[in-house]
């Protein structure tokens, strides 16, 4: 670990090394108390004594205590392009988790910082996809004989090295809201596509939107040999999907479509892509978190919705919308683990210690993985 002037750890992070390994090492100083009654108007005055200096994103998937000091909110998508927009900005904090914060410090520039409030906030789908192991599958697929034909497309949900992977390799990056022209891009260039780390995604798109067959999309199981995969079946795939998925999508089952369908006579059942196939198919209507919200922005008054996403997100549709009936698509309900470790005490410690000049949680990415992190990026920003 090095450290910046301020004598406060600096989490470099790059091409093979772990994000993870040096979390939760966050905090020094106190941490405030989640039960100080002062917390809201601590976080609006070191807010106010930055000004200008600091830029807050937060995704949708943020607690309410938190979302309420967001300068802007947004699916990984906007708030990437977000981040790359405000040059002027001294500090950015980013509300969200690891990957995104890796993807603002990629997109800004070298005098800008970025801070995520609590290291720990990570993504266990981007942790289901190693940059070894991603290497080891590119080998297994040059010696198929097809990675030349293949082009290499990363979902945001991932680490710089692996957006950088795909740098290197002539592809892209993609996120939910954009997944559909990245994939019409990657096949303009390519006969296959090697798609990380989410398969649900990557089925969902190429499946249900571009028309390919379940048969064409092979899953790539990273802790199998070849990835359980003969060459003929790798020869005959257009899909090559990682085997990940996310925790929090992954709960939603058919039965869950069917159950709320049953006890709320004409519900419209919208869901986020990370779901399963399965779940998907027996949607009425399927997109990222931005989509989501326009979708129930435009839906008239007493229209009922079950919603498929994460639940802080679905709790902020009910109050936004109490004209509508918003319900969770599971009886059982479920945060990401991840996205609520950034509460209302570790954001007032991040901007108080940015107003006392001190940098902390800092997230940095090497030079070589930001170069080419940045080449997959900036190919998905000029998608048309
Ligand atoms: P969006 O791309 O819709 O922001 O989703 C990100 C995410 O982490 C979903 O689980
Ligand atoms: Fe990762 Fe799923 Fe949480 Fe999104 S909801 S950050 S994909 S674990």
């Amino acid at each position: 670990m090095t450290t910046t002037e301020t004598g406060l750890p600096l989490f470099v992070l790059g091409r093979g090394t772990d994000p993870h390994s040096e979390r939760g090492v966050d905090c020094p100083g106190e941490l405030p108390s989640a039960s100080d009654p002062a917390l809201v108007e601590r976080a609006r005055r070191a807010k106010a004594a930055l000004g200008d200096r600091v830029f807050v994103l937060g995704h949708h998937y943020q607690r309410d205590e938190v979302i309420q000091f967001a300068d802007v909110t947004g699916d990984s998508f906007k708030l990437a392009r977000e981040a790359a927009a405000r040059p002027d900005a001294e500090y950015i904090v980013f509300c969200g988790v690891h990957f995104m914060a890796e993807s603002a410090d990629i997109l800004t520039g070298d005098s800008q910082r970025v801070v995520l409030p609590d290291l720990a906030a990570g993504c266990s789908m981007a942790d289901m996809a190693t940059f070894d192991q991603v290497e080891e599958c590119w080998e297994a697929l040059e010696d198929a004989g097809i990675a030349g034909v293949t082009v290499p497309v990363t979902y945001m949900n991932s680490s710089a090295d692996i957006k950088a992977f795909c740098g290197r390799n002539g592809g892209a990056v993609c996120t939910s809201s954009n997944a559909r022209r990245a994939l019409d891009w990657a096949f303009s260039r390519g006969e296959k596509v090697l798609f990380l780390p989410d398969q649900h995604l990557g089925r969902n798109t190429a499946v249900l939107e571009m028309g390919l067959s379940l048969d064409e999309c092979v899953v790539y199981n990273p802790h199998r040999p070849n990835g359980g995969l003969t060459a003929e079946q790798l020869a005959n795939a257009k899909m090559i999907l990682w085997k990940g998925h996310c925790s929090v999508h992954g709960r939603f089952t058919p039965e869950c479509v069917d159950d709320v369908r049953a006890r709320i006579p004409g519900v419209n059942v919208l869901v986020h892509p990370e779901c399963r196939h399965e779940v998907v198919t027996k949607a009425d209507h399927v997109g990222s978190t931005e989509y989501i919200i326009k979708k129930l922005e435009e839906a008239p008054a007493g229209s009922s919705w079950a919603v498929g996403t994460e639940l802080n997100l679905v709790k902020r549709l009910g109050q936004m919308f109490p004209d509508k009936h918003v319900t969770f698509l599971d009886r059982t309900v479920c945060y990401c683990s991840t996205m609520n470790r950034i509460d209302l005490p570790h954001l007032v410690w991040a901007l108080e210690s940015l107003a006392a000049g001190q940098v902390v949680n800092q997230i940095t990415v090497d030079e070589d993985t930001t170069h080419w992190a940045k080449v997959a990026l900036d190919r998905m920003l000029a998608l048309p």
